[in-house]
């Protein structure tokens, strides 16, 4: 740290993504990206760009990108905020709406990110405990008076409540902001999506890294009311006023169009999400309910920290978190069939050593 930060962030500790090891070609299980590639329409819309137009500034409304997600969503676009990945639109969200007075709370094991936008603004960080089962404890967020923010399904646990309890926590105080991280809905969760039209206090927030396999690409979206997204859009244009860069406009929009391949995607982890759960199972895991693209899982016979060591030292990476209550599990993104069958017999492996 040099001696000219400023006092507020001396001791911001930034979110650590997933390492991105170069020692070895690895299977790479730790991040929750897709296995498989984006859309032969991406390649193509890519193979095809037309270099001259990097010379220009993207269009600052992305108007054809956003007229084809509120077709998608059935929204108007004054509904829709673009962010360079759903990370960027949950930190306007945090800076926007979320201060001293106006609090926010979340659930105490969720996306590692909140806890980092809240010191990041010197917010409270207000942790509802999930419950025993590692569940969303509902009537804690239907009572509480504070700004809520929910992942649903939720990270690392991959446990998705229903849209209608998404809608009794909504409904239960107007006067309040319910923001619901929507990153892994499209692989079993039920999106609220189509509530935005009915309450003014909802924020839905959508990433185009997992489903659509646009990680890299970085772009995400938030859809509410209209005056939110004026609200949001005043305090992203007062940092960068540009949405998205041009060929993430240009990606987004054909990833947007061919929902048929995105599905194709979809069931194939799905597929083996299953699977790998009941393989994991007949290993003696308890494996947590998972409506995501990974599974997060423990057992008795091997701690978290050893077996995501061991799986390393055999070329596998996946997450552990070294936090209270969710130490001894590993989380496990959903690779291809392959990639399963092998990390499979890797943890057999390891378990009868
Ligand atoms: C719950 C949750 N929300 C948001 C994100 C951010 O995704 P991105 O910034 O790639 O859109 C992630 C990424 O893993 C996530 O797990």
């Amino acid at each position: 740290m040099s001696e000219f930060l400023s006092a507020r962030y001396e001791n911001m500790k930034p979110y650590v993504p997933g390492e991105q090891p170069k020692d070895m070609q690895y299977i790479k299980l730790n991040t929750n990206e897709n296995p498989f590639a984006p859309s032969s329409a991406v390649a193509k819309v890519i193979k095809n760009f037309d270099v001259e137009k990097l010379r220009l500034y993207p269009t600052p409304e992305n108007k054809e990108l956003k007229v084809a997600l509120a077709d998608y969503y059935k929204v108007e676009i004054e509904n829709l905020f673009l962010g360079n990945g759903s990370d960027e639109v949950l930190a306007l969200i945090f800076m926007a709406f979320f201060d001293k007075e106006k609090e926010v709370c979340y659930p105490d094991i969720s996306y590692g990110f909140y806890p980092v936008y809240a010191d990041l603004y010197c917010l409270k960080k207000n942790e509802i405990a999930v419950n025993s089962d590692f569940s969303i404890d509902v009537d804690a967020f239907i009572k509480t008076e504070k700004n809520i923010v929910i992942a649903n399904p939720n990270a690392p646990t991959g446990m998705a409540i229903s849209a209608k309890e998404i809608e009794q926590i909504v409904a239960a105080n107007l006067k309040r902001l319910v923001v619901v991280d929507e990153a892994y809905i499209d692989f079993g969760g039920e999106s609220v999506t189509g509530l935005v039209n009915k309450y003014r206090n909802l924020i839905v927030v959508q990433t185009f890294s997992k489903s659509r396999a646009l990680a890299g690409a970085r772009f995400g979206i938030a859809i509410a009311d209209k005056k939110i997204i004026y609200d949001l859009e005043a305090i992203k244009f007062s940092f960068n006023s540009y949405n998205v860069n041009r060929l993430t406009e240009a990606v987004a929009l054909e990833a947007i169009k061919d929902e048929k391949y995105t599905q194709k995607c979809v069931k194939e982890v799905i597929k083996n999400r299953e699977w790998l759960s009941t393989q994991l199972k007949n290993l003696g895991f308890e494996v947590l309910p998972s409506s995501t693209n990974f599974v997060f899982a423990r057992t008795n016979e091997i701690n978290g920290y050893e077996l995501y060591a061991e799986l390393k030292r055999r070329g596998i990476l996946i997450r552990q978190f070294n936090k209270e209550r969710i130490s001894e599990f590993v989380r496990i993104t959903i690779g291809t069939m392959e990639q399963m069958k092998t990390l499979v017999l890797e943890i057999e492996s390891i378990l009868k050593k």
